[in-house]
């Protein structure tokens, strides 16, 4: 290990600095297009393809025209799609969402027939299909309203099943409950999908950043928040015990979310655990970059390949964001 006390010769480092094909050969980290996952909305109803206000750029898409951007993100080679539904009818128990002919489930039939080689990740959960916007049931049990989680782990299973049945490569579990993943992995493998990973969100703050997203999927709760299972994002340690639990119950994947304000989390979880790490750079994130590019303040491509490379350097594996398509085009440049 290099010391600087014992006077170790290089202490120029702008040595190294000086020639690009220098700095190219001690690069650490590079962003990449298979390093990037697309979150993409599938809306009820038919010749939908209307831009999401505070996400400039992203769309709803109704199934009939869904195919435009399946091509867009198999043409463009990215790795993978992760798919959202808005379904046309809500109820307390999310019931759309266990439907084998669901909005989700449609898409991904459609994703696989039209781009086979391009993954279909399907986000688990029940906010866009309750009509409360809660992730799950609702109980009077603890005394107060609250997201049953006990209620909601076989319906979770319920909705894997299903979207495996329709072909998802990988599902998604989004919702925070306890022993979700346990849950998952029995249900999975009871029913013919023990090949299909779970990517856990393992450890989702309680952020004010998914605030473009809920416009986009029609999820804000309406009443109440999500702080009762999302997490304090003043919590480190929590996130490290939330993963760890996470990978004991059969976790493939684990992923931080939001990204930006969570980098700290992500290295501790990549150098504590050592598995595939996914970050998600969510709307508000996204929405934060295009907002300051739409007024000229900053240099988006420049930001946006800094910003996902910092994610990189972090040790973030897989990095689901709404810029995928955009960084995909500009490292296609060079
Ligand atoms: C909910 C869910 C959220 C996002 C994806 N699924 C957050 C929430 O509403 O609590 C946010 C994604 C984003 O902001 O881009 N299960
Ligand atoms: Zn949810």
């Amino acid at each position: 290990m290099f010391d600087p006390a014992a006077g170790y010769p290089t202490h120029r480092p702008r040595r190294l600095r000086g020639n690009p094909r220098l700095r190219d050969l001690v690069r650490e980290n590079v962003l990449t297009r298979d390093d990037l996952i697309y979150p993409v909305f599938v809306y009820h109803g038919s010749d939908v393809s209307r831009e999401i206000p505070s996400m400039p750029g992203q769309r709803q898409w109704s199934l009939d025209r869904f195919g435009e951007v399946v091509d867009e993100a198999a043409d463009l080679k990215l790795p993978g799609i992760m798919i959202f539904g808005i379904p046309e009818h809500k109820d307390a128990r999310g019931s759309a969402a266990l439907r084998d002919d669901g909005i989700v489930q449609e898409a991904v039939r459609l994703a696989k027939r039209r781009a086979p080689e391009l993954l279909t990740i399907t986000d688990l959960c029940f906010c866009e299909y309750t009509d409360h916007g809660h992730c799950g049931p609702l109980s009077e049990a603890t005394g107060r309203t609250d997201v049953d989680n006990d209620a909601t782990l076989p319906l979770l299973v319920e909705q894997a099943v299903s979207h495996c049945r329709a072909g998802a490569d990988v599902i998604a579990p989004s919702g925070m409950m306890d022993g979700m993943v346990r849950a998952l992995r029995a249900g999975l493998d009871g029913s013919g999908f023990a090949h299909i990973p779970i990517m856990a969100y393992s450890s989702k703050f309680a952020s004010a950043y998914y605030g473009p997203f809920r416009e986009a999927a029609e999820s804000a709760p309406s009443f109440g928040d999500r702080r009762g299972y999302q997490m304090d994002p003043a919590n480190g340690d929590e996130a490290v015990r939330e993963a760890a639990l996470d990978l004991a119950e059969g976790a493939d994947v684990i992923m931080v979310k939001p990204a930006l304000a969570y980098l700290d989390v992500a290295r501790r979880l990549k150098d504590e655990f050592r598995v595939p790490l996914a970050a998600y750079n969510v709307s508000g994130e996204y929405a934060m970059i295009k907002a300051a590019a739409e007024r000229g303040w900053i240099d988006e491509r420049r930001i946006v390949l800094e910003t996902l490379t910092g994610f990189k350097r972090a040790g973030i594996d897989m990095i689901l964001t709404y810029h995928a398509p955009d960084v995909a085009r500009w490292l296609q440049r060079g």
